[in-house]
């Protein structure tokens, strides 16, 4: 079905897929074989298939662009291959060598390049997946793997665009412990994020955000983001202690804030802390990170049945600054000091 390009609202998230995808196996006889790009319909596995049963998957979030000029662009792609191959290694999956990871990328979406929307907050986002296909019940390894990419032309992650989100606070229901596996991105993390996700939004909320497993004091990310505390020039954010998502985003983030002046400071974060200063006012912003979300504002928390504000719910100067920083790199607008952009080809 044709995705509705002139209605970015309409456009909405992950609701529409082209036409192609590609799709590669494993298994350790033949190693990665069987690459090919074609046409995008439902798999038939068996029903013992071990993914179905024990959440043997993987998968990432990646985006493609259109520059004004007409270049096929993409964000730090190497840097989702590796954290890619570290969830698979975690999974006891196979990596995928570089080149075919990226080859894979580009031809497909060279392939489907008239599918990448072009209005402003659109991109065709992309998601590589793997998973364990093998049929059998006991608890091990598959040996037979799967790994696909998917594409979706995408506006906006939230309905209202780039505008603060309201975030309940998880106080209960925990996503990650130390040792286990919140540093991936592994699918069951988000199957088991689902119900605090419903029930913060039955509350009137976007998102959660989850604090540590052991003292439910620190914070750790919110459901499909990275998160930054601003305090007029200098940002906090949890560090990479773990048990977050280590995001492209977030490290894009701190290395362009810190060359823009501000001060990034990577240390644990008391949620007591963070609503005293959100209320005494010297949380000037709050903001979080990601390939979906990009930069999204935050204007509340909402913690044991008290709301916080920050900043009067209203996008402030650091976020704006550095969301227009960031998508004008993504988008080819601006120099690509970083060498972050890789193009693909021309339109
Ligand atoms: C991303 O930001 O790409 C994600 O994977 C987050 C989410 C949509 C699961």
């Amino acid at each position: 079905m044709r995705p509705p390009y002139e209605d970015v609202g309409k456009l909405g998230f992950g609701q529409y897929f082209t036409d192609f995808m590609f799709v590669m196996k494993y298994n350790e006889e033949k190693g990665w074989h069987d690459k090919k790009i074609k046409k995008y319909e439902p798999f038939a596995f068996d029903p013992a298939a071990c993914m179905l049963h024990y959440s043997q998957e993987v998968f990432e979030g990646q985006k493609a662009y259109v520059s004004e000029d007409g270049r096929v662009l993409m964000f730090r792609p190497q840097d989702n291959a590796r954290r890619m191959n570290r969830s698979a290694v975690r999974m006891c999956m196979p990596e995928i060598p570089e080149d075919i990871y990226m080859k894979a990328l580009k031809d497909l979406i060279m392939h489907e390049k008239q599918w990448i929307p072009q209005a402003p907050m659109t991109s065709l986002y992309v998601r590589p997946t793997m998973i364990g296909v093998e049929p059998f019940l006991g608890v091990k390894p598959s040996r037979e793997i799967l790994f696909y990419i998917i594409l979706s032309p995408v506006g906006p992650y939230y309905k209202n665009g780039f505008n603060p989100i309201g975030i309940y606070v998880e106080d209960v229901m925990v996503r990650s412990m130390p040792g286990g596996v919140g540093d991936i991105k592994a699918g069951g993390n988000y199957g088991a994020s689902l119900l605090a996700g419903l029930e913060a939004k039955k509350k009137g909320f976007e998102q959660v955000m989850w604090l540590d497993a052991k003292e439910h004091k620190y914070v750790e990310e919110v459901g499909s983001m990275n998160v930054f505390f601003v305090y007029g020039d200098k940002l906090v954010t949890p560090p990479l202690d773990g048990s977050i998502l280590p995001g492209i985003t977030r490290d894009a983030v701190i290395t362009m804030a810190s060359d823009l002046g501000y001060e990034v400071e990577e240390r644990p974060i008391n949620i007591d802390e963070a609503l005293r200063d959100a209320e005494n006012g010297k949380l000037t912003e709050m903001f979080g990170t990601g390939t979906a979300v990009v930069i999204s504002p935050v204007g509340l928390l909402f913690y044991k049945n008290k709301e916080y504000q920050i900043n009067e719910k209203k996008v402030g100067k650091v976020t704006q600054r550095l969301y227009d920083a960031l998508v004008d790199i993504q988008y080819g607008r601006a120099e690509d000091r970083y060498n972050w952009v890789y193009e693909l080809g021309k339109m």
